[in-house]
């Protein structure tokens, strides 16, 4: 058949609330015109994030009963556990509360100032949790991954060579540990292909660095492996990512996304000096080593839905969706990265707003406008997110890239949402040149995006 349906059907329902124009103009000027701000009842589709917007199956809140709370020594940790080893096969697992509580605990015990991490591209929390003990993230993306419109396969690769010569100008004693994110979020939901990572892995291996995985979309990463990496057709995607973490010696990992479930992570590791490090930092932050920062039944949750994101017709479904939405979106002509990501379509924001500069903020622009338009909520990984202020001064450094982001939460939106989706993008695209520009007048020092404070450029303030 050609038609690639949902694999599975809707036993519980939640009502969209349906605004209108006016009322999502309110809405927007008392959110400060930043979405973040936005409270979710005035959304129709929200398309912020894949992080724990997933809807749980049927198994997930089964499990969710057989949650036992005991502080220490918990049945449903020793469930969570198995589940973890048996996918990455890491000695020392800890449960956390979430992707960056595992990073925050990596960078507090193995950072100090001066330190050098490179990644693929780091995540925002990934990058302030380095930035934050005053050590440097660094991105070291292939010169294909950096081509928006290049349609090569594996674009979330890290550039070896680059890698290679980091190591040789910074010394191996400056860079603790290195990452590669799977898939890579910043870049696009771009897959890492296992020759990469396994190239990565021989790299270090000359200098003795150790390699982390930040693995929050493994199983998405793995089925990009299977359906594009020669040699890998027929091999389960459990198989793949088993060998996908054999090539690592530690891993973060946020259970919001690939663990299906609304909230969760771990961190994972072979050395007994790191993980002793890791379970002190643990016991001091989040919790005893058994919970982690995490209920019982949520621990239940995770260690099914760890599971449930490696059925093959999941992933095939879930592929579809972007592909979905990632065609009719080029048929128009709308300017998005290429090829499709695994959790995501990004617009270039620059692209199809050429008429605004970096410090207008295209992507704020775009993002507002499909809220005014439709009342879909997108994010901005661009100069907002990604860009910053010069010290002592108020000049803006631009990112990159200007992309605005649908995100597309698991299991929970069907085709008729995505059609009303390219709809709505394809009025705001016909009517583009009326996109305003716009300055922030409030903002916090790290993760800017969160909380700032926007006004429109084009309007004088009264
Ligand atoms: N690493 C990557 C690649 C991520 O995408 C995220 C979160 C994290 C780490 C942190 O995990 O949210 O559980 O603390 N990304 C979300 C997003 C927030 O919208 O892409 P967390």
């Amino acid at each position: 058949m050609r038609t690639i349906i949902e694999p599975f059907r809707i036993k519980m329902t939640e009502a969209l609330p349906v605004t209108t124009r006016a009322q999502r103009e309110a809405s927007l000027a008392s959110a400060h015109n930043n979405v973040f701000l936005l409270d979710a009842e005035d959304i129709t589709i929200d398309l912020l994030t894949d992080s724990g917007t997933g809807a749980m199956s049927a198994r997930q809140w089964a499990a969710l009963m057989q949650g036992d709370e005991s502080y220490a020594g918990s049945v449903s940790w020793r469930r969570f556990e198995s589940t973890v080893r048996e996918i990455t096969g890491f000695k020392h697992i800890f449960p956390t509360h979430q992707g960056r509580a595992a990073e925050r605990i990596l960078a507090a015990t193995r950072l100090k100032p001066g330190d050098i991490v490179p990644n693929n591209s780091h995540f925002d929390t990934t990058r302030a949790n380095i930035e934050y003990v005053g050590a440097q993230a660094v991105d070291l993306l292939t010169p294909e991954g950096q081509d928006i419109y290049s349609d090569a396969r594996f674009k979330g690769n890290m550039d070896v060579g680059k890698l290679e010569r980091l190591i040789e100008t910074k010394g191996a004693k400056a860079i603790p540990f290195c990452m590669i994110t799977v898939t890579n979020n910043a870049g696009g939901g771009q897959p890492v292909s296992m020759e990469n990572i396994r190239s990565v892995k021989k790299t270090l291996g000359k200098y003795n660095i150790p390699l982390v995985i930040d693995a929050c979309r493994y199983a998405e990463n793995s089925y990009f492996i299977k359906e594009n990496e020669p040699g890998f057709a027929d091999r389960s995607l459990m198989e793949i990512a088993q060998e996908m973490f054999s090539l690592a010696d530690g891993a973060t990992m946020s259970a919001k996304k690939d663990g299906l479930a609304n909230i969760g992570g771990f961190l994972a590791c072979h050395d007994d000096e790191w993980a002793e490090d890791f379970r002190n930092m643990l016991i001091l932050t989040e919790g005893f080593p058994t919970y982690g920062g995490l209920a019982g039944r949520d621990l239940e949750a995770v260690a099914v839905g760890l599971k449930e994101a490696l059925e093959l017709e999941y992933q095939r479904y879930r592929h579809a969706t972007v592909d979905y939405m990632a065609s009719r979106l080029i048929e128009r002509d709308i300017p998005i990265v290429r090829p499709a990501g695994g959790h995501a379509v990004f617009i270039d924001a620059a692209d199809f707003c050429p008429h605004l500069k970096p410090s207008d903020f295209p992507g704020i622009g775009l993002v507002n406008a499909l809220y005014l338009e439709g009342g879909i909520r997108a994010v901005e990984l661009g100069s907002v997110m990604f860009g910053r202020v010069l010290p002592g001064t108020k000049e803006e450094i631009a990112a990159p890239r200007e992309l605005v982001r649908l995100a597309f939460p698991r299991r929970v939106y069907t085709q008729s949402h995505f059609d009303y989706v390219i709809e709505v993008l394809d009025l705001v695209w016909r009517q583009r040149g009326a996109i305003p520009p716009y300055r922030i007048t409030k903002q916090a020092p790290f993760l800017r995006h969160f909380t700032a404070h926007f006004v429109r450029g084009d309007v004088e303030p009264c």
